[in-house]
C-alpha cells in the first residue's frame, strides 16, 4: 500500500498528518527523517511525549536488552521485576531528591486514564462530587476529563452533559488585571456564593494545550493554600509539563508546592512508550484492592525505558545539560519577540515548554507551513490557535537547537511577503 492508504482508510478525524503531510520512517534525538529521506527538527515531540528524544541511546538501550531476552511485556497489576526497578528508580532518583513522597497508582496508560483515577480517588476522599477547573484547561478526551477541559469544540465531544464541574478563571485570566484567586477564595468561603464546596481543585501549572499560559509562584502558593484550608484535594496534572519539560522534574518544583494528587504521563516512559502514574499523597490513598482497573497498566517495556530516564536525573552532568538548553532556548525566543513585534505579542510558558502569542491564528498558520517546508515540526496551541508552541526535546544538541530556531526566523521574516 501507498500512502494513499490513509486517505482511503484512516478516519477522518486524523489531524497532525494533515499539518505534516509527509509519511515519516525514521528518527534520532531531536530529528525526523520522512521516507524520501528530507530531514526535519522536531519541536512537536508527540506534543511533549518524547521529551527525551527519539530514540535516545540512554533509555533504549537497556530497553533493547530487555525485548530480546523474553522479558515480560504486560502484566496488568502483577509484580514484575521491571516494575521493581522502575518502582526504586522513581523513588530514588526522583520523589527522594525532592523531598517528596508519594503511593503510586498505575492507571490506564494515557494521560487522561491518569486524570480520571485522581478526580474518582478525590471524589472518594471528600464524598463530594464537584471539581473546581480553569478556564483554557485541557485535562484529556475521556468525559471525566472532557468536563474539566476549558476548549469549548473540546468539551462539546462526547455528546453528553459534563455536570459537577465549577469553572473559575486561571490566572491571568481574562487579563492581568483581574485577582482570579481572592475571587476563588472568595467563592469558596461566602455561604452566599452559591458555589459547593468541591472534592478537588485540579490545574496545569503551565497550560499547553491553553495557549502556553504559566501561572506564577505567588498564585500557585495561594491555590495550595485555599485547597488546606478548605479540605479540597489540590491535582497537578502535570502531564504535559511534567516529566523534564520545564527544566525540573516536575513543573511545580520551583514554585514549592506540594500537590495531594499529581498525573504524569506523556515522557514518563523516556521513550513515547505510553505509561501513566498518579502520585498520591499516603493518606488520601484510601483505594480498595481493584477498586480502579486498566488492562494496559503493566506496560514492562515502558517501565524499563521510564527506570532509564529516573536514573538520567541523577546526574548531575544531565541536569545541568537541561538547564543550560532552556536558557539557550529562552535566549533565542527573547530574539525573535525583539525581532518581530509586527508579529510576536509576547513569549509564554518557562524553561523548554514555551510559547510565542502572535498577532493572528493565521500568521500562526503561515509560519507553521514555511516552517514544515524548511524542515520544521512546529506545533500551534491557544483557543484561538495564535500561540506558536516550542517544545523542542530537552536532550537537544545546540546545532539542532539553533537549526530550528533559524527555521523559525526565516519562515517569521517570510511574513513581510505574505
Ligand atoms: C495537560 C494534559 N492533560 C492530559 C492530557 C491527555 O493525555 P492523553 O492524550 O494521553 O490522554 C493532555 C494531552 O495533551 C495534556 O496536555
Amino acid at each position: 500500500m501507498n500512502g494513499d492508504a490513509f486517505t482511503a482508510h484512516e478516519s477522518n478525524v486524523r489531524r497532525y498528518c494533515r499539518a505534516f503531510p509527509t509519511v515519516f520512517t525514521k528518527a534520532l534525538g531531536a530529528t525526523i527523517w520522512d521516507e524520501t529521506g528530507k530531514p526535519f527538527i522536531d519541536f512537536l515531540v508527540g506534543s511533549g511525549a518524547l521529551n527525551y528524544g527519539h530514540n535516545n541511546p540512554d533509555i533504549m538501550a537497556p530497553a533493547i536488552e530487555y525485548l530480546v531476552g523474553e522479558n515480560i511485556l504486560l502484566s496488568l497489576d502483577m509484580h514484575t521485576a521491571a516494575k521493581r526497578d522502575f518502582i526504586e528508580g522513581f523513588v530514588d532518583w526522583i520523589l527522594k531528591p525532592r523531598g517528596l513522597s508519594y503511593k503510586i497508582q498505575f492507571p490506564g496508560p494515557t494521560g487522561t486514564n491518569a486524570n480520571e483515577a485522581a478526580l474518582a480517588l478525590a471524589r472518594k476522599c471528600t464524598g463530594r462530587s464537584s471539581v473546581m477547573a480553569f478556564t483554557n484547561a485541557f485535562h484529556g478526551m475521556s468525559l471525566g476529563s472532557l468536563a474539566v477541559s476549558g476548549s469549548a469544540s473540546t468539551r462539546e465531544q462526547g455528546g453528553v452533559a459534563r455536570h459537577d464541574v465549577i469553572r473559575v478563571p486561571y490566572d491571568g485570566y481574562p487579563s492581568q488585571a483581574f485577582d482570579s484567586v481572592s475571587y476563588i477564595d472568595c467563592i469558596l468561603s461566602d455561604p452566599g456564593s452559591g458555589i459547593e464546596k468541591p472534592a478537588a481543585i485540579i490545574l496545569e501549572i503551565i497550560q499547553a494545550e491553553g495557549g502556553m499560559n504559566a501561572a506564577s509562584t505567588a498564585w500557585l502558593t495561594e491555590i495550595q493554600r485555599i485547597c488546606r484550608t478548605h479540605g479540597i484535594v489540590f491535582i497537578v496534572d502535570d502531564i504535559q509539563a511534567g516529566a523534564g519539560r520545564t527544566g525540573d522534574f516536575f513543573s511545580f518544583e520551583s514554585a514549592k508546592i506540594e500537590p495531594d494528587i499529581v498525573c504524569l504521563s506523556k515522557s514518563l516512559s523516556g521513550s513515547g512508550s505510553p505509561l501513566s502514574i498518579v502520585l498520591i499523597r499516603p493518606d488520601l490513598d484510601i483505594w480498595k484492592p481493584g477498586e480502579h482497573s486498566g488492562t494496559f497498566r503493566g506496560n514492562n517495556f515502558a517501565f524499563v525505558t521510564a527506570g532509564a530516564m529516573c536514573k538520567m536525573w541523577s546526574d548531575r552532568k544531565f541536569t545541568a545539560g537541561v538547564e543550560r538548553t532552556a536558557l539557550r532556548l529562552q535566549t533565542h525566543l527573547d530574539r525573535l519577540v525583539a525581532k518581530f513585534p509586527r508579529y510576536i505579542e509576547q513569549k509564554r510558558g518557562r524553561g523548554l515548554m514555551a510559547g510565542l502569542k502572535c498577532r493572528s491564528p493565521a500568521l500562526v498558520g503561515r509560519v507553521h507551513d514555511v516552517a514544515f517546508e524548511n524542515g520544521l515540526l512546529i506545533e500551534s496551541s491557544g483557543p484561538n490557535r495564535d500561540v506558536i508552541k516550542v517544545l523542542p526535546p530537552i536532550t537537544i544538541t545546540d546545532a539542532e537547537l539553533d537549526r530550528g530556531i533559524t527555521i523559525l526566523d526565516h519562515a517569521l521574516q517570510e511574513q513581510d511577503n505574505a
